[in-house]
């Protein structure tokens, strides 16, 4: 029987507010928190009572696992406002399924559904008056969980915390996407974490992505680990080439994020009758097709970056432009699947759901 969030979760408020201080028609991605967050511990062998309190720093043991064994997860999510001010998830239950595919990768116990569920609810409810309103603009959810047991023996902590914390945000990227086909680097490989949303997962991409920006690019496009022959992911989006008209994408492996965004973009270009590829892209086809004018378009797609048309990629030292087209799939679905998201029109998928 689930308990209902009043029943589970509780909650002190702050006494005080910053939303005084925030500059809601100036928001960048990730920078600026709610006034709450919601805290759950995991101690022997049970989850406790999840709470919702000020946000506010952590008192942790230096010799937590997270900083010794990097046992850490986290989810990306969104919530939307409408302009009658009702406010949506998208596909939520998919995150907490993802997250718990992530946990049990990393060794981490699962988290049940409703204190997922109950707890973004109840902190989104709190914080409401934060979430945005202005055009491309809304809240981005922070799912995550940690290793918060002690000792330094290489094996998975006893104690853990799943938290989650609101930003109010505006684009992820500032303009378009210039990006660096990487064949030394590698994000993931057969058999390792790619498919989980693993902290290291992240911070093992940041030193190929400093060189790659040191060289005028913004992202990196990560190739399979073995060959570096095929395109798996842009950064942290999954990848989308058009060439000619049809619309191509990485099929999802270990090495590869299942993308919320990816799958939905998916199901939306085909009820568009949009010709839709699953299968593995070669770097050669897609240097070939811009050479010889098929490739039309190419875009990363995640929650975080919504659809961002990449407008160059490079590849062993030349730069290839991508046209700029009038009506481009990008530009379309990116419109489609935010019409859902901010419940500017029917939602024939069933993927909104009002908190
Ligand atoms: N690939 C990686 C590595 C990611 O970190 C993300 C972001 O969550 C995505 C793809 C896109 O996934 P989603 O659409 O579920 O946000
Ligand atoms: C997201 O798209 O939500 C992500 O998790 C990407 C993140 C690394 C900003």
């Amino acid at each position: 029987m689930e308990t209902t969030a009043k029943n589970l979760i509780s909650i002190e408020k702050s006494k005080t507010s910053k939303i005084e201080q925030v500059d809601f028609d100036n928001l960048a991605f990730g920078s600026v928190f709610t006034d709450h967050m919601l805290v759950c511990d995991y101690k022997n062998g049970a989850w406790e009572k999840p709470k919702i309190v000020p946000y506010g720093p952590l008192m942790l043991n230096p010799s937590a696992k997270i900083f010794h064994y990097g046992q850490s997860i986290f989810e990306g999510m969104k919530a939307y406002k409408d302009t009658a001010k009702d406010v949506y998830l998208f596909r939520p239950l998919d995150n907490h399924k993802r997250f718990n595919i992530s946990a049990k990768r990393m060794a981490i116990p699962e988290i049940p559904e409703n204190y997922f569920m109950e707890g973004l609810k109840a902190l989104l409810q709190l914080d409401e008056k934060w979430i945005p309103t202005k055009e491309g603009s809304s809240m981005y959810i922070r799912p995550f969980m940690f290793a918060t047991g002690e000792g330094f023996h290489a094996s998975p902590a006893n104690e853990y915390k799943f938290m989650i914390c609101l930003a109010p945000s505006g684009a992820y990227f500032a303009g378009k996407v210039k990006v660096l086909i990487e064949e030394t680097y590698s994000r993931s490989a057969n058999g390792g974490v790619g498919f989980a949303k693993a902290g290291g997962n992240y911070a093992g991409q940041f030193y190929p992505t400093q060189l790659a920006i040191e060289k005028g690019y913004n992202q990196v496009i990560w190739t399979d680990d073995n060959t570096h022959e095929h395109i798996e992911e842009a950064g942290a989006m999954n990848i989308f080439v058009r060439i000619n008209d049809t619309l191509i994408t990485a099929p999802t492996s270990d090495r590869i994020l299942d993308g919320i965004t990816r799958k939905s973009i998916i199901d939306i270009a085909k009820a568009e009758k949009i010709p839709v590829e699953v299968r593995k892209i070669t770097v050669k086809e897609v240097v070939e097709a811009a050479q010889n004018g098929s490739l039309k378009e190419m875009f990363g797609a995640g929650t975080a970056a919504v659809i961002s048309p990449i407008s160059t990629f490079g590849h062993r030292g030349s730069d290839y432009d991508l046209p700029v087209l009038d009506a481009s799939y990008a530009s379309l679905l990116k419109k489609k699947i935010t019409d859902i998201q901010y419940n500017k029109t029917e939602d024939t998928f069933g993927w909104r759901v009002k908190i």
